[in-house]
């Protein structure tokens, strides 16, 4: 079965590290002898094999970055980097566009501007599809650069003290990495510039499918110590697989909340993820921060960053000090660097180069797919919402069941929606989503609001008298 890697949840924690061992393994064999996280030379492991970019949004390391660790794999590329010169200026479907272009390469590499668009890519291909980041939503593979250098610095993800800085709510890495961190056992602390904090749904979703949650407030002001302005730590239990995504433990479990820190959990700060303004993706009119934190030399003089690994996915603009370009904490060119070791192994698994490194399927979700039509997503960035690809893409939805209510999550953009009423095909009655499902029903319908509902031709349950 052909595998893609669309968001960072289509590889399991057993594949993520196989890839990891094989990125060591090119590293070893191919290191430049001057500077050992670079490497040099090529393999010829994938003579014969093409692998396409297709970019539709601006980008240096990533396109630059697959492309060197095709040719050091032994393969060859083609290349677009200007939407403008793709039959998409002329109108043409995202759909479309993979079903040709899988006939000229043996895997694609897509970068878009729309969430969920490389989603669609994978649908309709049968070669495998790598996102090289959709909008504001996912950059799994920027993820599996991050985790690869983390491991590497610090031995394990396990425990970690990982702090995020910058557009928490834009930008894309820190998605796919949130979920990456919970799911090794590291904890994340959020340092958002104001108003840019992680966005609802992610956190939601860190709870939901990873256990991954919030300490309580005394916990957090026991372990923070003076001076350490943080007001949310996000921590995993003992064993998150045990919670994920994949597995059927109920949802927020008393066990989460017993999570208790030594003391001096947070004295000491293992990296700092350092991320830029995401100007790209501001809704028109807004322009930014009032002030956006900008870590530098003096910001790490506290005695809690004194080994903390200084990381960011680049391009920085203001927001990371070039006085640390020389300081041994700074790792973002390694970063940088790691970034063709570790493509390499991931083409090498996805094109089954290297047949043992994933599994035949992709984890299999656990929520239901709903399909009913009586929804749209109200992600304005979803990309259900051009177009081009609404001629024939049917929204779907995940069902998620929540104590008091059930949600609905695009399949595509991954965002969150509370429908207003929830009905029965079968009875063609509909109520307001106030309560818990213990199993979903085959025919369930979901409404956004009453007017959808009474178009569906559903009528509403006659509450009981005094009810
Ligand atoms: C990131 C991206 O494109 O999301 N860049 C990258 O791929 N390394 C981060 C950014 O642009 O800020």
């Amino acid at each position: 079965m052909v595998r893609h890697l669309i968001t960072i949840d289509d590889l399991t924690e057993g594949e993520i590290q196989a890839i990891f061992r094989v990125a060591d393994e090119f590293l070893k064999d191919l290191a430049d002898p001057q500077v050992p996280h670079r490497v040099r030379g090529a393999k010829s492991e994938a003579q014969g094999c093409i692998l396409a970019t297709l970019f539709y949004e601006a980008s240096t390391r990533t396109r630059f970055s697959f492309e060197s660790a095709m040719y050091r794999l032994g393969g060859q590329i083609l290349s677009s980097a200007d939407p403008k010169t793709t039959s998409a200026a002329k109108g043409e479907t995202i759909a479309d566009t993979v079903r040709v272009l899988q006939n000229y390469a043996d895997v694609l590499v897509i970068r878009h501007p729309c969430e969920g668009a490389v989603r669609v890519a994978a649908d309709y291909a049968d070669v495998p599809i790598i996102n090289a980041g959709d909008g504001g939503h996912e950059h799994p593979t920027q993820t599996l650069c991050d985790l690869y250098t983390l491991q590497r610095e610090k031995g394990t993800l396990k425990d970690l003290n990982v702090l995020l800085w910058g557009d928490l709510r834009n930008g894309r890495t820190v998605h796919s990495l949130v979920y990456g961190l919970a799911r090794f056992g590291a904890r994340i602390i959020p340092m958002p510039a104001e108003g840019f904090g992680l966005p609802e749904h992610v956190v939601r979703r860190l709870a939901q499918d990873y256990g991954c949650t919030p300490l309580s407030n005394d916990e957090v002001s026991r372990v923070r110590g003076d001076k350490f302005p943080v007001d949310a730590v996000y921590v995993t239990p003992e064993k998150p697989h045990q919670r994920s995504l994949f597995s059927d433990v109920p949802e927020k479990g008393s066990e989460v909340l017993k999570v208790r820190l030594p003391a001096n959990a947070l004295a000491k700060i293992d990296a700092c993820y350092v991320t830029r303004l995401q100007r790209e993706r501001l809704p028109e009119g807004e322009v930014g921060a009032d002030s956006y934190p900008v870590i530098d030399a003096a910001f790490l003089k506290d005695r809690r960053y004194r080994s903390s690994s200084v990381m960011h996915p680049l391009p920085r603009v203001e927001e990371l000090g070039y006085d640390l370009d020389n300081d041994e904490r700074a790792v973002y060119f390694k970063q940088a660097a790691y970034g063709v070791p570790v493509r390499m192994a991931l083409i090498a698994a996805l094109l089954r180069i290297r047949p043992d490194l994933l599994g035949q399927g992709p984890p299999a979700k656990k929520h239901q797919v709903y399909t009913q039509g009586t929804l749209g997503c109200e992600n304005t960035r979803c990309v259900t919402g051009l177009s081009s690809e609404q001629r024939y893409l049917e929204p779907r939805f995940l069902i998620i069941p929540e104590s008091d209510r059930l949600l609905a999550r695009c399949v595509y953009c991954e965002h969150d929606m509370i429908p207003e009423f929830v009905g029965r095909l079968s009875t063609r009655k509909f109520e307001p989503n106030r309560r818990a499902f213990t199993d979903i029903p085959e025919d369930l319908l979901l409404f956004a609001d009453e007017e959808a509902a009474l178009r569906r031709g559903c009528s509403p349950v006659r509450q009981k008298a005094g009810g």
